[in-house]
């Protein structure tokens, strides 16, 4: 078999580069190692900046989110109980469309057959220097697809970050010494709009995925497990780290899904290695404060869509050159406010007394300074692509 594009992982970052190519007449296969339900069960973050909602319009996969997603002109900072609205309509001019990311890949899967292979085992990419070409086993076979590109979609532990030597491939890395643990519960949202809580006793999140279904985190220690959680406990620790009013409205009811994730930044250069490119998270990971994972792999895509859109099908090669360096740079500033957000929002095991005066100080220089929302509000709701 020969194809212009092998794409590998079937996640957000692949079903939208796979469509964004099908729709420009590229030749392109995706290659799953998961079945499409198991790929349906993860469950993530729930805000879509405006950059990313017209991107998946763009290609089609948006009208079930403009349906059900909700439209957002803001979020609450809360410190230590002291409560600051941003408004990003009136600061920026723009919104987000807050809508399950779980939600958007159902979306790209229901767009299109497409070329989709679930359950491909054991892909390994080759040559890409030269003339590329990926293996995998199916149903007991081994296959080969020779082609003029791959695209490394395949998330934080797939293989084709791997498959690039040590000495091409510098990875910069910070893991955070605590964890979220999010609770999914068919129960009204506390609020309006999101909440972002710090408390002494650690950060708080009130989300949301629809006006009868909350999604809530506590910040818990490294360590700690789920199954020491009780529903009613989590529910005590959430208000706990709430203001009195907020903590009395919240409504609780028994939790759907209870997990903990851990925080981590991440960012691989560079990401393109001859005809081989690395785009979503198996190019770079952010913590989840601030729900820029997603966002992240759809500017990706987008430019990597346009860059071998234009290498297939008008034969220039200005667009694979600049791939890295262009995408790069929206990474770091994604990356910038992800750790900035941790950073501001969390309690750290080590901070100082001084330290945590920083974090109040910083809050305060926000709470008093439209200059400091706007910055929050230009970043919140995406960099131009
Ligand atoms: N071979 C084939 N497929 C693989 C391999 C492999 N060796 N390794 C991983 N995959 C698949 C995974 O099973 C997964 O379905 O690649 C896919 C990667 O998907 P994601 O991890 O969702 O990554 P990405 O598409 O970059 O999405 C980025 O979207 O859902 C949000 O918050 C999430 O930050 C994440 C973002
Ligand atoms: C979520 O709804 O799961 C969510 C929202 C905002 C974040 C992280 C997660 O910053």
């Amino acid at each position: 078999m020969r194809i212009q594009v092998v794409i590998i992982g079937a996640g957000p970052a692949g079903l939208t580069l796979g469509r964004l190519l099908e729709l420009n007449g590229v030749d392109a296969v995706i290659l799953e190692q998961r079945r499409g339900d198991y790929v349906l069960s993860r469950i993530r973050a729930g805000v879509i900046e405006w950059g990313a909602v017209e991107l998946l319009d763009s290609i089609g996969a948006g009208r079930r989110m403009h349906a059900e997603g909700l439209v957002h002109h803001g979020i609450e900072m809360s410190f230590d109980g002291d409560r600051q609205r941003v408004d990003f309509t009136d600061l920026v001019g723009k919104q987000v469309m807050v809508y399950g990311q779980t939600e958007v890949t159902r979306d790209l899967m229901d767009l299109s057959e497409g070329k989709r292979i679930y359950e491909a085992e054991a892909v390994e990419i080759h040559d890409f220097d030269g003339s590329p070409y990926v293996t995998y086993r199916k149903d007991g076979q081994t296959h080969r697809i020779d082609c003029d590109f791959i695209a490394g979609c395949d998330g934080f532990h797939g293989v084709t970050r791997k498959s690039v030597p040590r000495g091409a491939i510098v990875n910069y890395e910070r893991v955070y010494p605590f964890g979220w643990l999010g609770v999914l519960s068919d129960v009204p949202p506390v609020s309006e709009e999101l909440i972002y809580a710090h408390h002494e006793r650690g950060f708080a999140l009130c989300s949301q995925r629809s006006l009868t279904r909350s999604r809530y985190y506590v910040q818990v220690q490294e360590g700690e497990k789920v199954e020491d959680w009780s529903d009613d406990r989590f529910w005590d620790e959430l208000r706990r780290r709430l203001n009195p009013e907020t903590a009395e409205a919240m409504k609780t009811g028994s939790s759907i899904e209870k997990s903990i994730a851990p925080l981590r930044s991440f960012v691989a250069e560079p990401l393109r290695f001859g005809k081989l490119f690395l785009a979503g998270d198996a190019a770079h990971i952010v913590p989840p404060t601030g729900a820029k994972g997603l966002n992240l792999a759809m500017s990706d895509v987008a430019i990597l869509g346009a860059a071998l859109i234009e290498a297939c099908v008008e034969k220039s090669t200005a667009g694979i050159n600049a791939y890295s360096s262009r995408v790069l740079d929206r990474i770091w500033k994604s990356e910038r406010f992800s750790w900035w957000m941790t950073s501001l929002l969390h309690t750290f095991p080590d901070n100082t007394e001084f330290d945590r005066r920083m974090q109040r100080t910083e809050f305060e220089y926000i709470a008093a300074s439209r200059v400091a929302q706007q910055s929050l509000a230009e970043n919140y709701v995406g960099l131009p692509i």
